[in-house]
């Protein structure tokens, strides 16, 4: 099941530490270098003119860091962070409740944002606009509508699904963030300084072997790197050297390029039952096994992000760097067979 996969980049019950690896301050923050200086000068800007900053929408796939990020602005803007989700506020009335309690300077984090019901998104207009809060008291000719005055609060949504976040609410946020999958480097970066704070040693090229595994995503390698761990103890190696985190991804059935079983499931299942694509993500979720969801939030971005599967109007396909990594050989437009797998291998 998906919840329990090792390279899932959605949190897992067991992802214990999550909050002592989270850097606190942005230059702790390693990547994602345009959001970070852009967001640098908006908060510096914002409290010059003692002010709170604008309303900020952090969207990509999860794991990525935007929670991490929440709370740096909260810590940077020196104010409170109140955390909550979309599908947390049920009613209008909890929203209410949420807004006034909250001070000057005080960041209101709703996670998955694009899950917010609609009466309670009508509510979240106004505050973010004119900081008011609209109430409507009484009911039917009598009632009377009364704006209650709210302290200048930041809200960070956040959404890995920014496409279902509709427009007026969208157009409400200031500063608008979308956040990249990692390079090898930088997840490098983060190992180390996870290692660092674990206490878990660590040579450079481990680091960098299991950093090339990690989907470009820190929330999983951080998972590789515990489980690494588990693996050089076990063996008992008080260092992780490049052989055991091989050894380890290997029994964990991690490949070199940080996929799993279920990714080549996916990849054969476009290749060998829909001849490469084009195939609608439904029939290939039903074909595959997996949920539609999971395909579209875990498994593509990353599949698209090394180039193994590409987006069409009529589908997903298959790129040749799929057969090539699966071995299977590219039969192209024509049926007629390509020759560099022959070269290759
Ligand atoms: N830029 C970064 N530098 C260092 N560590 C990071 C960075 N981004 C994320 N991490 C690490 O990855 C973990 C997961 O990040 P985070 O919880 O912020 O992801 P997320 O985008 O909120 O995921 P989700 O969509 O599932 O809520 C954090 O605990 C943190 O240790
Ligand atoms: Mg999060």
């Amino acid at each position: 099941m998906e919840d329990e996969r090792l390279i899932s980049s959605v949190k897992l019950e067991n992802d214990e530490n999550e909050n002592l690896l989270r850097p606190k301050a942005i230059d702790e923050y390693v990547g994602q270098e345009k959001v970070k200086s852009n967001l640098k000068v908006f908060m510096h800007s914002a409290k010059k003119r003692g002010e709170s900053l604008d309303h900020v929408l952090l969207y990509g796939p999860p794991g990525l860091g935007k929670t991490t990020l929440s709370h740096i602005i909260a810590n940077e803007m020196n104010g409170n962070i109140k955390i909550t989700s979309g599908p947390a506020i049920a009613r209008a009335g909890d929203l209410a409740a949420i807004l006034t309690n909250l001070e000057e300077g005080d960041v209101l984090f709703v996670d998955e944002i694009h899950r917010l019901n609609h009466s309670v998104e009508e509510i979240l207009y106004p505050a973010m606009e004119d900081f008011v809060l609209d109430m409507v008291l009484g009911k039917g000719p009598s009632a009377r509508t009364m704006r209650l005055p709210l302290k200048h609060f930041t809200l960070v949504g956040a959404t890995t699904k920014a496409g279902m976040l509709g427009a007026p609410l969208r157009d409400r946020f200031g500063v608008v963030c979308r956040l990249e999958m990692y390079s090898p480097d930088e997840l490098c970066i983060i190992i180390n300084r996870s290692a660092g704070i674990l206490n878990i040693n660590i040579t450079p090229d481990a680091a960098r072997e299991i950093a090339g595994r990690s989907r470009g995503t820190p929330r999983i390698a951080n998972r590789l790197l515990k489980r690494v761990r588990d693996f050089a103890e076990f063996a008992d190696s008080s260092l992780i050297t490049t052989d055991i985190a091989k050894n380890a991804l290997k029994s964990l059935e991690v490949d070199e390029l940080g996929l799993d079983n279920t990714d080549v499931v996916i990849l054969r299942t476009i290749i060998e039952k829909f001849n490469g694509g084009p195939v609608g993500l439904d029939t290939l979720a039903a074909a595959s096994g997996e949920e539609t969801n999971t395909i579209e939030d875990v498994y593509e971005p990353y599949l698209i992000q090394l180039g193994f599967i590409a987006r069409t109007p009529r589908g997903r396909i298959c790129t040749p760097n799929a057969y090539k990594h699966l071995k299977i050989p590219y039969m192209g437009a024509f049926g007629i067979q390509q020759t560099f797998f022959d070269q290759e291998e």
